[in-house]
């Protein structure tokens, strides 16, 4: 095999980009067959999108995790290149998976599917892969800094990324998020290049926007028009400091200041009714106030009310679902922080749910809410602390719910398509009521 730089790997895809020596090595295998695996794959996908060569990750976050989706063929993909010594070389965290590995039995599972899904953690873990399961890593120490490169997948983990922190990301998927981790580069193109990272759309917001369900119907309005075009917006409130400063103190277990949940809710969205991958708010985002972050021609949207966002995300089309009756009402996508779970006990007011009800967050948070009498407190109430896993990535078909409430914007996007449940979305507090009376009420 060359090693100049347009050498030619196995795959006989024609390499335009520059490697190092250390690189070309990899690509010929002399790091043993996964990490050439994994440079394969890196370097297909940096010819075709144009990238110049690959630079360094500091960290990784895989999708692709839930049995439900993977299937037998994607367990045994994993399953081979773990066998074939691919070994992750930057801390790497997981998106969800198909449901609660410690409690999946009481929340009524399926034992097969359990167990495949075991087989899917096990051969991630033997890459060396931190078994988080959470779509909010930057809850549970996976936060880089602004401007590092890492390589997430997972698209609202991705925007977080992106937007808030400021990190440098590409919408991964699972395998290049994985190859990317095992390599410990990824494709310099994309998102990595500060030219595009500029706003192209500006987004004028003049109507209130306050809760996480305001932020969802705001985010699915934008997402549309925008597509994968980068907005900025101008309009939403002052954040950007103390988002951080939460960020780290949850990391820690004491959650103090304003929370980064707007942010995320936003951002899952925009990201689930467009591919928008980073945004950036006025005042707010880390990169906004940087010279020239907006394209000369930029292409201006005024959003005077929410009203077409809250519209689209009613789905309680079934038929079968007596009018307004709710199964099931679901908080945390993206997966709950520790202040929403602790809204929940509030809004509750000590009165017990006639419903299912379900916060799902990252195990961690989960641990540290349990340490605070959180999960207690919950439960105790008839709701679940479920960890991860979420409505989305899971079964849920078979767990027999018909109808949910929610205030995230991204899961009343989904749920009927992936779980065929009749779908409620509106503010926490409207959610909250439905858990009690187990009827939808405005
Ligand atoms: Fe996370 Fe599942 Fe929502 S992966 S963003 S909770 S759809």
């Amino acid at each position: 095999m060359g090693r100049g730089p347009n050498c030619l790997p196995e795959s006989a895809v024609l390499i335009l980009m520059r490697l190092t020596d250390e690189e070309q090595a990899m690509l010929a295998g002399e790091s043993g067959r996964g990490v050439q695996k994994a440079m394969e794959i890196l370097t297909a996908l940096g010819t075709i999108y144009g990238a110049t060569d690959l630079v360094p990750v500091s960290s990784a976050q895989v999708s692709g995790v839930s049995y439900k989706n993977l299937g037998d063929a994607g367990l045994e993909f994993l399953a081979e290149w773990a066998a074939q010594g691919a070994r992750v070389r930057v801390p790497t965290t997981l998106n969800p998976a198909g449901l609660d590995m410690a409690r999946w039995q009481e929340l009524g599972f399926d034992a097969g599917f359990a167990d495949r899904q075991a087989q899917v953690i096990r051969a991630l873990a033997a890459m060396g892969i931190r078994t988080t399961c959470t779509c909010t890593p930057y809850f549970v120490g996976n936060l880089p800094e602004r401007g590092d490169h890492v390589a997430w997948a997972e698209s609202s983990a991705v925007s977080f990324a992106n937007s808030v922190l400021g990190a440098r990301t590409n919408r991964e998927g699972g395998p290049s998020a994985l190859a990317a981790a095992i390599a410990g580069r990824t494709p310099r193109y994309g998102l990595h290049l500060l030219e595009n990272r500029r706003a192209q759309l500006m987004v004028e917001v003049r109507c209130p926007v306050r809760s996480t369900a305001d932020f969802g119907a705001l985010g699915v309005m934008v997402g549309k028009v925008a597509r994968n075009r980068v907005p900025y917006f101008r309009g939403l409130g002052e954040l950007r400091e103390e988002a951080r400063a939460h960020i780290q103190a949850v990391d820690q277990g004491s959650a103090t200041g304003p929370s980064p949940d707007l942010l995320k809710g936003l951002g899952a969205a925009m990201a689930a009714t467009g591919a928008v991958a980073l945004y950036h708010i006025e005042g707010v985002t880390p990169e906004a106030d940087d010279p020239g972050i907006i394209t000369p021609n930029a292409e201006t949207i005024v959003v005077n009310s929410l009203a077409e966002g809250y519209a689209m995300l009613q789905s309680p089309q079934s038929e079968s679902v007596g009018a307004d009756r709710i199964d099931l009402v679901w908080v945390g996508c993206p997966h709950a922080s520790l202040d929403e779970l602790a809204q929940v006990i509030r809004l509750l007011d000590g009165r017990r749910t006639r419903t299912a009800l379900w916060v799902t967050m990252a195990r961690e948070v989960r641990a540290e809410a349990a340490r605070a009498g959180l999960v207690a407190h919950l439960e105790a109430l008839g709701g679940r602390v479920v960890a991860d896993t979420c409505l989305i990535v899971a079964p849920v078909k078979e767990l027999g719910f018909r109808s949910m409430a929610t205030p995230s914007g991204k899961g009343a996007y989904y749920a009927p398509g992936h779980s065929g449940m009749a779908v409620y979305f509106g503010a926490l507090e409207s959610c909250i009521e439905a858990a009690v009376s187990g009827h939808w009420k405005i």
